[in-house]
């Protein structure tokens, strides 16, 4: 973490409350590298922490001074909102940005853990809407700010703020964006198996770099067919079982027993299960050739992992499908695919580092030609995992 988004945070505070905060926490954001739409099926994921964060500074707001409330202030949407901290528990979703933070209050509460009154200033450079998972770097600082100090394990934590995306905000996603907020590492991608929630730090081969290229586009759909998708997937486990019941999740499901199985699914779901364990499968691939240093083979693996991602899982949009197709045709470039949920937000590039200056220009040419937009571009810097930051520390 650099001091100096912290720095800006802590102004911030300063002249939103008028007072120093007592603390500070940052998570940050990610980006993952292959392992899409398998966390939920317990498979395996393959995320790298972002040096992109969300900074939440706070400091008790006390009583009567505070008349016993928890404020939250956001800078991007430059607005405050405030609550009896008595209350918080009984709070019901807003469908709003503070259903993250509120979210996250009313699970550390059913974990024990009193929410005290207290003045929250949030200030974020994570792009929100862009598939870098800016909700679960929220959650994760807004869960250190509301912490202040109290002990709770990463792996409790990471759980803790998973619990409040699928209770409150009412998406039914997987671990990896919360477990890779807390568990990410400098220099390093971490390979996490979402059954068994345990990980390894895998180092990349030199020689190469990845990049983040944002289509600008959320579209409607992200939502609804994400829950779509995690119920196909339970669709094709108990349609799998029939014939194995061993098989507790897809990421128990071999290539053969699917290939046995799917005849008596529906179509669209035996395309869904045939990504998921394909997908899972190439996570190991792509772990097991970047500790060869095989460039090529993990470039293959990323445009394959796209394509699956494309036909048989059906999440990838016009925008994602032009930004990899565009990509793959520039000079010094392996592979590249959408990244995330879907739907919009970013692809992720493996390339020569020399290339990557004119590949930002080519890509936001052609993207600018194509759909009048501008993509923002981010260098994935593989970064540490959310902590916080005492005060006289960094700031
Ligand atoms: C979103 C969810 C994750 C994961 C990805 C797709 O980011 O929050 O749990 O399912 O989509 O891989």
């Amino acid at each position: 973490m650099t001091a100096d988004p912290v720095r800006r945070a802590v102004a911030l505070f300063r002249s939103t409350y008028g007072v120093d905060p007592a603390a500070a926490a940052s998570a940050p954001g990610r980006v993952n590298l292959i392992g899409e739409h398998t966390d939920y099926s317990l498979g395996f994921v393959l995320p790298v922490a972002l040096d992109l964060a969300t900074y939440v500074a706070t400091a008790p707001s006390g009583v009567p001074s505070g008349h016993g409330k928890l404020r939250i202030y956001s800078e991007f949407r430059k607005e405050m909102r405030e609550w009896n901290a008595a209350e918080i528990g009984a709070l019901t979703p807003a469908r709003h940005w503070t259903d993250y933070p509120i979210g996250v209050a009313q699970e550390l509460l059913r974990a024990g853990f009193a929410i005290e009154p207290a003045n929250l200033l949030i200030r974020s450079t994570v792009p929100e809407g862009s598939g870098l998972s800016s909700s679960a770097a929220l959650e994760v600082s807004a869960a250190l700010a509301f912490l202040a100090g109290r002990a709770l394990d990463p792996l409790s934590l990471a759980r803790l703020c998973q619990r409040a995306e699928r209770n409150f905000v009412g998406m039914p996603c997987g671990i990896m964006d919360q477990y890779i907020s807390v568990f990410g590492r400098e220099h390093s991608a971490v390979e996490i198996d979402c059954r068994s929630l345990g990980h390894r730090f895998v180092e990349l081969p030199a020689g190469i770099t990845f990049v983040a290229v944002n289509t600008m586009v959320k579209h409607a759909l992200a939502g609804s067919a994400y829950k779509e998708r995690v119920a196909e997937c339970a669709a094709a486990v108990a349609g799998i079982r029939e014939r194995f019941p061993e098989v507790e999740s897809l990421r128990d499901v071999s290539p053969e027993q699917l290939e046995s199985a799917a005849p008596s699914l529906p179509a669209v779901v035996a395309r869904r299960a045939r990504h998921v364990v394909t997908e899972d499968a190439r996570v190991g691939r792509f772990v097991e050739a970047s500790a060869r240093g095989d460039v090529a083979l993990m470039g293959k693996l990323l445009v394959e992992s796209h394509r699956s991602l494309q036909h048989d899982y059906e999440v990838s949009c016009a925008e994602l499908d032009f930004l990899v197709d565009t990509a793959l045709a520039i000079d010094g470039v392996y592979g590249s695919r959408m990244t995330g949920g879907g739907f919009g937000g970013c692809t992720v590039t493996m390339l020569r580092p020399d290339a990557v200056a004119r590949f930002g220009e080519g890509m936001a040419r052609a993207y600018q030609r194509q759909f009048q937009a501008t993509p923002q571009i981010y260098a994935c810097r593989p970064s540490a995992g959310a902590g916080e930051v005492k005060d006289g520390e960094e700031f």
